[in-house]
């Protein structure tokens, strides 16, 4: 059982870190595969909260190799920051214990702008997190922009790929502010942004960051020869997936298992665990689909019970039930082997709780999710809540209610639970 992985099955934001943190006790690597700093990884370890967006939640273990893979795409000044934060808080941040691969994209100022100009020309807005993820993964497909590696190349050369990356962001600019400028547009002008701003940019973090360049393979080849564990950590989520998710209201990689499995560089069949991780309920930042979205009273309870406001933006989060088909749809495609369950304690403290066993569908009752997800209705199945976990660390002491919720999910998807989380803090997690 070498190789593990950990991803979402929601909207993202279930608590993927309480399950790293977990199977990173045994492990030798921790591999954060896709995804940018539109990702809010929260972890809480010895009473002290860490909230990052790129670093691999594993960071906050010294003796693991954390490596960001060749599927993310990281935005230089937040990952220099994370860096420096983590070392203010006494967490080892070395070499030894970091790595970055070169082919890791590197996210710029004018993709977070970019972000910004195509919220602004589309009617049916994505609501992204602006961190400039999705036009960092557009130019890699474009093919212009740059890897960690450039950044170690001859000033000349990395200059002219700069060049070359920026041409379609300055020309699109000039057209978004003529537009703005006749009042067709309400937002702020977009800033011409010149290659010396980025290639400054560069310059300013390179040094912080030059240490952990790395090539990953030959580490990942002599790990999985010597049949160490690692840890492939998923970001986002699948319902956010841009081949299976809600596409367009998705984001621009592939956190479904297999996607995944190619950001870190490890293929499929050494993936011997696939843990999917979900909360008692569904939350959702951002637009989309959201057959059990609650914009009631039970809905803002949940909220403040769960403080369900996004890590990276802030954003209040939308929330609603637990929705089973949509998890189980995702259950073949990941080719799950287990679930991790977080906030059982929010949700056991309503009386009763709805669960999304199926959906109404153009008139007939389906169990499967169709393409356009926005015309589901749920059907309900209604369980018992009302419980309380507090103190509590096994699954044998848990609440009967608690427990039946747990079976219930576990007969519905057919896979067994690993983790239950009822608490914020490592140490309020069940193995089951
Ligand atoms: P983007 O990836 O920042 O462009 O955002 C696209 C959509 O995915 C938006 O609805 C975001 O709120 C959502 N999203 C992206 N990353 C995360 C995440 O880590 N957690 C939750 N939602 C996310």
């Amino acid at each position: 059982m070498a190789v593990k992985m950990i991803i979402g099955l929601q909207y993202g934001d279930e608590g993927k870190g309480r399950a790293v943190h977990y199977e990173a006790k045994n492990a030798s690597i921790v591999i954060r595969a896709t995804g940018g700093s539109n990702a809010g990884h929260t972890v809480v370890a010895n009473g002290k909260k860490y909230a990052m967006h790129l670093l691999p939640s594993a960071i906050i273990r010294p003796e693991v190799l954390s490596i960001i893979g060749p599927g993310v795409v990281a935005d230089l000044e937040i990952l220099a920051q994370e860096i420096q934060q983590m070392r203010e808080a006494n967490i080892k941040v070395e070499r030894q214990n970091f790595i970055v691969s070169e082919r890791t994209h590197i996210t710029f100022p004018h993709h977070k702008q970019l972000d910004r100009l195509y919220e602004m020309l589309k009617a049916n807005k994505v609501g992204t997190t602006g961190r400039g993820v999705g036009t960092t993964y557009e130019e890699k497909a474009r093919r212009t922009n740059l890897r960690m590696h450039d950044l170690f190349i001859e000033p000349s050369e990395l200059k002219s790929k700069i060049q070359e990356n920026l041409k379609v962001y300055n020309v699109l600019v000039a057209e978004a502010n003529k537009q703005i400028e006749q009042g067709i547009y309400t937002e702020e002008k977009f800033p011409i942004i010149t290659l010396e701003e980025e290639y400054e940019y560069c310059m300013k973090y390179k040094e912080s960051i030059k240490e952990f360049v790395a090539d990953i393979y030959p580490i990942l080849d002599k790990a999985i020869q010597k049949d160490e564990v690692i840890i492939i950590e998923g970001a986002q989520s699948f319902w956010l997936d841009n081949d299976h998710g809600d596409y367009p209201m998705t984001t621009s990689s592939n956190p479904n298992a297999s996607g995944t499995a190619s950001g870190a560089g490890i293929g499929p069949t050494l993936v011997k665990e696939v843990i999917g991780v979900i909360k008692a309920y569904t939350s959702r930042v951002g637009n989309g689909p959201f057959v059990t979205e609650q914009e009631n009273e039970i809905g803002d309870c949940i909220r403040n019970w769960g403080h369900e406001y996004g890590t990276t933006t802030g954003r209040p989060r939308r929330i609603g039930f637990l929705d089973l088909v949509m998890i189980k749809h995702t259950k073949n495609i990941s080719g799950l082997t287990s679930l991790c369950i977080n906030h059982l304690d929010t949700i056991g403290k309503l009386d009763k709780i709805n669960v999304c066993i199926g959906y109404k569908y153009k008139g007939k009752e389906i169990k499967h999710v169709p393409i356009d997800k926005q015309n589901c209705q749920p059907i309900y199945q209604q369980l018992k809540g009302g419980w309380n976990t507090e103190g509590i660390t096994s699954f044998e002491e848990l609440p009967k209610e608690a427990q039946e919720y747990i079976y219930f999910i576990e007969k519905y998807i057919g896979i067994p639970v690993k983790y239950i989380g009822v608490g914020a803090d490592e140490k309020q997690t069940i193995i089951k």
